[in-house]
C-alpha cells in the first residue's frame, strides 16, 4: 500500500458519511490539542525559549525554499524507502524524543501511545529518558520496528552506563545522544507557571527504576519521592565536552548519533570522534532562543557529515517539509511537536493518523512533482524563494 492511499480510505469514508476523526492540517491539530491537554501540560510542549523567534524560524525557514516540479516523470509508484545503520525503514521518517510525551496522553501513557504508533506504522521511535514508563516498558510495544533511546547523559558516569546497557539489553537499535539540554534554557511560558514537570517527579521513571540510581537514594523512591527527585536534579544534566566522545563511544557497539549539532565544524568533529550519524537539530528552539532556523544549519551539516548519515529535526509541520529537509541532505527527518498534539487529541490512534497524514502529503507531493524516490530529492530540485 502506498502512503498516498490514506487520501482514498479519507475519501471513500465520506461517501458512507463518515468525517475523519482528526484535524487534518498542523493549525487545526495545534488548536485542538490545546483544548485537550491541561494548561501546564499544552504549555510546556507548545512553548519554546524567550520570545520563540526561533521556534517560529524554524517554521518559517521552510517556507524559503520551493520544490520544483517535473513533469512526463510517470511517479506512479514512489520509494520512501531509506537504508540507515544497515536497516531498511519503510520511510524516511522517525519519531523525535519528546521527554513528556507520556502526559500528552488522556491516560498519561503517551510513551506506549507512541510505540504503539511506531509499532502500527513503521515508523521508527527515539524514545526518551524522560518517560513515564520505563524504557523496558516501551520496546515491548515496539514490536520489530526499530527504537532508539535517546539519552541525557547524566552526570554520574555509572549510571549513563547503566541506562546504556538497559537499552541494549531491551533491544533499542541505538543511542541518540542529546548535546543541548545539559540545562534547560529560558523558557517565559514554564516560567510565568512556575512548572517544570520533571521537578514535580514527572517523568523519571528511567531513573526511578534504576538500579545505579536507586543505590544511590537513602530511600527507595515508591516511599520518599523527595530525596529521589532532588537526586534525579543532581545527575541530570552533564555539560560534555570534546574529552567525554572517546567515553561515549566506548559505552556502546550500537550506532550512536548526538543530537543538537548546528556547526559543521562540530559535525565534523563528532565524525572524527568515530560517531555513526548527526542529528542536527535545535531543539524545536526550546533550548536557545535568537538563534539560526535549523534548517538553515542542514545544508553545512550534510557536508561535514561527508557520507555519515543525518538526521534532522526542528520545525517540520507537513508532508512538504519533510520532501524539503530531504532534498537539502537529511537521512531521515524527525517529527515532533505534531505527534504530540495527535497524541494529546487520540493516543495512538491519533499518532497513526498524524504519521499517516504527513507521509500521504510527502508521497504524494513526490507523485506530482515526478520524483519517485528519496535519492531523486536532492538541492538541485529546489528553488530558494
Ligand atoms: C515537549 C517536548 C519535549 C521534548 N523532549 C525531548 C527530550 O526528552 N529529548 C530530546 O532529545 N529532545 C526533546 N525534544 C526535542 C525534540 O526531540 C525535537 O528536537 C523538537 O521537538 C523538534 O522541534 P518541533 O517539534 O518544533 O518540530 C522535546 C520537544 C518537545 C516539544
Amino acid at each position: 500500500m502506498a502512503f498516498a492511499d490514506y487520501q482514498n480510505e479519507i475519501y471513500l469514508n465520506g461517501l458512507g458519511g463518515v468525517l475523519p476523526s482528526f484535524p487534518m492540517d498542523f493549525a487545526g491539530l495545534e488548536a485542538k490539542a490545546r483544548a485537550a491537554l491541561p494548561p501546564s501540560v499544552w504549555s510546556y510542549v507548545a512553548g519554546g525559549a524567550g520570545d520563540e523567534h526561533t521556534q517560529r524560524a524554524n517554521v518559517a525557514a521552510f517556507a524559503r525554499w520551493g520544490l520544483i516540479p517535473r513533469m512526463f516523470v510517470g511517479a506512479a509508484q514512489r520509494d520512501l524507502t531509506v537504508e540507515l545503520f544497515g536497516m531498511t525503514l519503510p520511510s524516511p521518517v522517525f519519531l523525535a524524543p519528546v521527554g513528556v510525551i507520556g502526559l500528552c496522553a488522556q491516560d498519561g501513557h503517551g510513551d506506549l501511545a507512541t510505540a504503539r504508533a511506531a509499532a502500527r506504522t513503521g515508523v521508527p521511535m527515539v524514545a526518551s529518558t524522560l518517560s513515564v514508563d520505563p524504557l523496558e516498558t516501551v520496546a515491548d510495544e515496539l514490536g520489530d520496528v526499530p527504537g532508539f533511546f535517546q539519552l541525557y547523559t547524566p552526570t554520574d558516569r555509572a549510571l549513563a552506563e547503566s541506562l546504556v546497557h538497559r537499552a541494549e539489553s531491551a533491544g533499542y537499535r541505538g543511542i541518540v545522544v542529546t548535546l543541548d539540554t545539559w540545562i534547560t534554557g529560558w523558557r517565559p511560558r514554564d516560567l510565568s507557571a512556575a512548572n517544570f514537570p520533571q521537578l514535580r517527579g514527572h517523568c523519571l521513571a528511567n531513573y526511578f527504576t534504576d538500579p545505579v540510581f536507586r543505590a544511590a537514594l537513602p530511600r527507595p523512591p515508591e516511599e520518599d519521592p523527595p530525596s529521589a527527585v532532588l537526586r534525579w536534579t543532581q545527575v541530570f544534566g552533564n555539560p560534555l565536552t570534546w574529552q567525554d566522545l572517546d567515553w561515549l563511544r566506548s559505552l556502546t557497539d550500537l550506532p550512536l548519533i548526538v543530537k543538537g549539532i548546528c556547526h559543521p565544524e562540530d559535525a565534523r568533529r563528532a565524525r572524527d570522534g568515530g560517531v555513526d550519524a548527526i542529528y542536527c537539530s535545535n531543539h524545536g528552539g526550546r533550548q536557545a532562543n535568537g538563534g539560526l532556523p535549523a534548517l538553515n544549519a542542514l545544508p553545512a551539516v550534510v557536508e561535514a557529515a561527508d557520507g555519515l548519515p543525518v538526521l534532522f529535526d526542528s520545525g517540520v509541520r507537513s508532508g512538504a517539509d519533510i520532501v524539503k529537509a530531504l532534498a537539502l541532505g537529511a537521512t531521515a527527518v524527525g517529527i515532533g511537536r505534531p505527534y504530540a498534539y495527535g497524541c494529546a487529541l487520540g493516543g495512538t490512534d491519533g499518532i497513526v493518523h498524524v504519521l499517516r497524514a504527513l507521509l500521504a502529503e510527502a508521497d504524494l507531493i513526490m507523485a506530482v512533482d515526478g520524483y519517485p524516490r528519496v535519492d531523486d530529492l536532492v538541492p538541485e530540485a529546489l528553488q530558494a524563494l
